[in-house]
C-alpha cells in the first residue's frame, strides 16, 4: 500500500498591496524610503523561503481589485498581509471583505501613519486584523511574514 504524507502542503501567505505603492522608490522617497515593490517582494519571498513558506504577491490600484483578491485568499491563502494604501483610511468594502477571512491578517504600513496628517490616524480595516505593523520601513513586510508563521 502506498504511503500517505500526513502533512498537508501550506497555502501560501498572499501579500497585497494597494494603490500608489507601485510607485514605491519613487514616490515622497523621504517617507517612504528608496526600496523599490519589485525589492520588498524579492525580499519577502526570500524571507517566506526561509520560512517554510510560499507568498503570492499582488499590487492593484483599484479598490474592487483588492477585494476580488481578499475573497481568492479564502480559498487559496493561508495568510494576508494587506498595505491598504490610502484605502486603509477610507474602505468599508475592504474592511468587510477582510472580515469574511479566518486566517491570520497584517495590516502593514511603512510610515508611521500616527507622525502624518490626522486623515491618516484612523484606519476602517485594523478592527478586523489581527495585528498591525506600522513605521519600520520596509522591513514590516517580513515581520508580518514572521508574525503569521508563528500564527500557523
Ligand atoms: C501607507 C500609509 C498610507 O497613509 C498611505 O496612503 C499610503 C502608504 C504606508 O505604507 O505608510 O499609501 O499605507
Amino acid at each position: 500500500m502506498a504511503k500517505s504524507s500526513s502533512k498537508a502542503a501550506v497555502k501560501p501567505v498572499h501579500v497585497l498591496n494597494g494603490p500608489n505603492l507601485n510607485l514605491l522608490g519613487l514616490r515622497e522617497p523621504h517617507i517612504y524610503g528608496s526600496t523599490t515593490l519589485a525589492d520588498i517582494e524579492k525580499q519577502v519571498a526570500a524571507r517566506a523561503k526561509a520560512l517554510g513558506l510560499a507568498v503570492v504577491c499582488r499590487q492593484s490600484n483599484h479598490e474592487g481589485e483588492l477585494v476580488d483578491w481578499i475573497h481568492e485568499a479564502r480559498q487559496k491563502a493561508s495568510g494576508l498581509i494587506l498595505n491598504a494604501g490610502a484605502y486603509s483610511h477610507t474602505s468599508i468594502a475592504i474592511h468587510d471583505a477582510l472580515a469574511t477571512l479566518d486566517m491570520p491578517v497584517v495590516e502593514v504600513h511603512i510610515s508611521n501613519v500616527y507622525k502624518r496628517e490626522s486623515f491618516r490616524h484612523h484606519s476602517t480595516i485594523s478592527s478586523v486584523a489581527t495585528g498591525v505593523i506600522c513605521g519600520l520601513g520596509t522591513i514590516g513586510y517580513e515581520l508580518a511574514l514572521e508574525a503569521i508563521k508563528s500564527k500557523l
